[in-house]
């Protein structure tokens, strides 16, 4: 978008060996996070550079803010899995660690050869690499955030299927778990009609879990290969709800990504509301009594629309955001929220898309003004009144 004499990729905790600007050795400064580089000629704007990055070490994922969780890559030094959201993919990849930054990934991963590897997007090649190793290769050929790029290596059991929509799932589970996974994820298809149905076609080239052998006490939407923690695998099918936030996810998050993390409730609040379709299309209640129940909380202490780092992942960018899209559904009428959602991934998908965005679709779906509804549901202090 402008010409650059110099600039940065985020990269934290690995050493960079050298990089090259169009196969010309480059000067570059690497500080903490920020690794900047000097190309010899002005990058000029809308044309096409090779930027590598030549760079190792151990990696150690990374404390952002206050969360509980620190992101990115996690090993014990055999198994190994990756969860970044939201500024992770800085502990493993030089990147413009953002979501308006997408790219297509392609994963070559060496281990012993008793080790299985997932990846996002579909395997290509598994290949000999001599002294008891195997390289596995992954390749995704949609167009990522950063955040949602993930490796997982450990003892698994890869279950492979074939969706009745013609989509390949594949799953990996570790071994111990293996049976109790494939009962908790066994709605998966049934799942995928559903939101096909309301959201739109499937937007990627395959789907399905990965369990990391440690307790994370969540789900992870990992582009095409959602993560989970070996603690919400209960073998008793009792966590839909989850897995169907996570697929939701695909469309709302990871086609159509979040375009500053303030926007964090477009992915949250939307894969709350399709837990609530799940329930309802599944014969359990309904919509409105799920966004009913929801409402009578009383944790939504500040607004979806600005949660700010500290609540980026709390009950308000949640409940709040799903009370906030069933509103709009209500204010925009059956008709028109019915062409919302896929509409919403149609334009967006691959890219990015802001509150203004959706305000925008929907004033244009309805006819209506929705700067008031959006002031108050979005942005407002107070949780307003179900509609
Ligand atoms: N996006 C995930 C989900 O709602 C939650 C990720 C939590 N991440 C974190 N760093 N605390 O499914
Ligand atoms: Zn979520």
């Amino acid at each position: 978008t402008q010409d650059l004499d110099t600039f940065n990729l985020d990269l934290e905790g690995l050493a960079v060996e050298g990089v090259a600007v169009e196969g010309a050795d480059t000067p570059f400064q690497h500080e903490g996070r920020e690794l900047t580089i000097d190309p010899d000629a002005v990058l000029a704007t809308g044309v096409e550079t090779t930027v590598v990055v030549d760079y190792g070490g151990s990696p150690t994922p990374i404390q952002v803010g206050t969360d509980v969780f620190r992101v990115g890559w996690h090993t014990d030094g055999r198994d190994a899995y990756v969860v970044s959201e939201p500024a992770g993919a800085a502990s493993w990849f030089p990147a413009n660690d953002h979501p308006v930054d997408k790219a297509r990934f392609r994963f070559e991963v060496t281990v012993p050869s008793d080790l299985g590897v997932i990846a996002n997007g579909l395997r290509t090649t598994t290949e000999d690499a001599g002294a008891g190793r195997t390289t596995h290769v992954y390749e995704a050929s949609d167009l990522m955030a950063t955040y949602l790029a993930s490796v997982v290596i450990g003892d698994l059991v890869f279950v492979e299927e074939t969706a009745p929509t013609g989509l390949p799932l594949r799953s990996a589970y570790p071994r111990r778990l293996a049976d109790a996974a494939a009962t908790d994820f066994a709605d998966t298809a049934a799942m995928l009609e559903v939101f096909e149905r309301r959201f739109g076609p499937y937007p990627f080239e395959t789907y399905g879990h990965v369990v990391a052998d440690e307790v994370l006490g969540f789900a992870l939407e990992n582009q095409t290969v959602s993560i989970f923690g070996s603690d919400l695998v209960t073998g008793r099918g009792t966590i839909d709800a989850i897995v169907a936030h996570e697929l939701a996810h695909q469309w709302f998050g990871n086609a159509v990504s979040p375009a500053t993390w303030m926007d964090i409730w477009l992915n949250e609040g939307f894969a709350t509301y399709a837990e609530w379709v799940w329930a309802e299309a599944s014969g359990g209640r309904s919509i409105a009594e799920s966004a009913r129940a929801t409402h009578a909380r009383s944790d939504f202490g500040v607004p979806p629309g600005d949660p700010g780092p500290e609540e980026l992942f709390q009950a308000t960018v949640y409940l709040r955001g799903g009370l906030a899209l069933y509103a709009l559904s209500q204010e925009i009428g059956d008709e028109a929220f019915a062409r919302l959602l896929p509409l919403w991934v149609e334009r967006f998908g691959g890219g990015t898309a802001s509150t203004d965005d959706l305000r925008m679709l929907a004033e244009e779906l309805s006819g209506a003004d929705l700067a008031g509804f959006f002031d108050e549901w979005v942005y407002g202090a107070e949780l307003p009144p179900l509609p």
